[in-house]
């Protein structure tokens, strides 16, 4: 099959999973590339019919082995009909569990003919400059496994007949899925003496969970703790005081430090590391 348009379909409050697919997707160097990116509140709604010339690539993080439920949320609303697909998830160099599986099934449900699935390592969400967990990832490195997935995507796409052609694609993890993650009511603070109430936190947040007026408020029941606000703040204004949070980014900055690298699988291949 000759692939002419590649929609990149994904979640991603830190970037990274978003830059992972921009890479695979010049990698496979389609005519046209289109964006759906779901991570703001309103733009989870989209309905996308797809032709069969067309290739989605869905893209997720990794949240306690698992998908986000705000990205399954947004995934389940669109409505792409029968194409061919990948899912990739982005994992912050702990490991991806059964998150790979979570959303290759997703695809399926969701109507697409799955013909690869990839997991690539992104910084850390709760990662800082003194708390170092897969910083900068996904690097120089990453990008050109990206990339080459994208070429080998595109190769076992080439020699398909249809988009249902019959293909063994073996993706791992467990199902019923285990993990998840625990639910925390905790959210990142404000320091007041260096905000300027420049409203960028607002603007990133994916549950709309941050209002600033004259101070900065975030609701506490809405935060997913994805620190999207944190990375993205100018003044480096927010910030975690929560004991628990600090705990968990220590054990991860101490027991994560070695590099692991993405894992691609495709259509009628074995699982091999790149
Ligand atoms: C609540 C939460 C849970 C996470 N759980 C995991 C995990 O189980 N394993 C892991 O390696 N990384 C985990 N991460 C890190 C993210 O998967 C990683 O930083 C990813 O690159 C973020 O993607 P994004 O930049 O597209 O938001 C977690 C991050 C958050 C916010
Ligand atoms: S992004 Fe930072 S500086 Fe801007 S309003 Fe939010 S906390 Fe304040
Ligand atoms: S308030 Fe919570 S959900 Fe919103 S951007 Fe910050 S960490 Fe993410």
């Amino acid at each position: 099959m000759k692939i002419k348009k590649i929609k990149l379909i994904y979640f991603s409050p830190t970037g990274t999973t978003q830059k992972v697919l921009e890479s695979l997707a010049k990698g496979f160097n389609a005519e046209h590339v289109e964006h759906y990116n779901l991570t703001l509140p309103d733009e989870g709604s989209s309905v996308i019919p797809s032709l069969s010339d067309e290739l989605i690539i869905f893209g997720s993080p990794v949240y306690g082995g698992r998908l986000p439920a705000e990205a399954i949320k947004r995934f389940k609303q669109l409505k792409p009909g029968k194409t061919l697909a990948v899912s990739v998830v982005v994992y912050g160099n702990r490991d991806f569990e059964d998150s790979l599986l979570e959303l290759n099934n997703l695809a399926i449900e969701l109507g697409c003919c799955p013909v690869a699935g990839g997991a690539f390592i992104g910084e850390h969400s709760f990662a800082t400059a003194d708390a170092p967990i897969a910083n900068g990832r996904p690097d120089s490195v990453d990008v050109q496994k990206a990339m080459e997935f994208g070429t080998r995507i595109k190769k076992t796409v080439e020699m398909l007949p249809s988009v249902d052609a019959h293909v063994e694609l073996n993706i791992p993890g467990r199902y019923p899925y285990e993990g998840g993650v625990r639910s925390m009511p905790v959210t990142p603070q404000t320091k007041e003496q260096t905000c300027t109430l420049c409203g960028t936190c607002a603007a990133v947040c994916p549950t709309a969970a941050i209002s600033v007026n004259e101070s900065v408020a975030t609701a506490i029941d809405r935060c997913i703790r994805c620190c999207a606000c944190i990375k993205n703040c100018p003044t480096e204004s927010r910030y975690w005081d929560d004991e628990m949070m600090k705990k968990i980014t220590a054990w991860l900055t101490d027991n994560c430090a070695a590099r692991k690298e993405p894992q691609v699988f495709l259509a009628g291949m074995q699982r091999s590391s790149k």
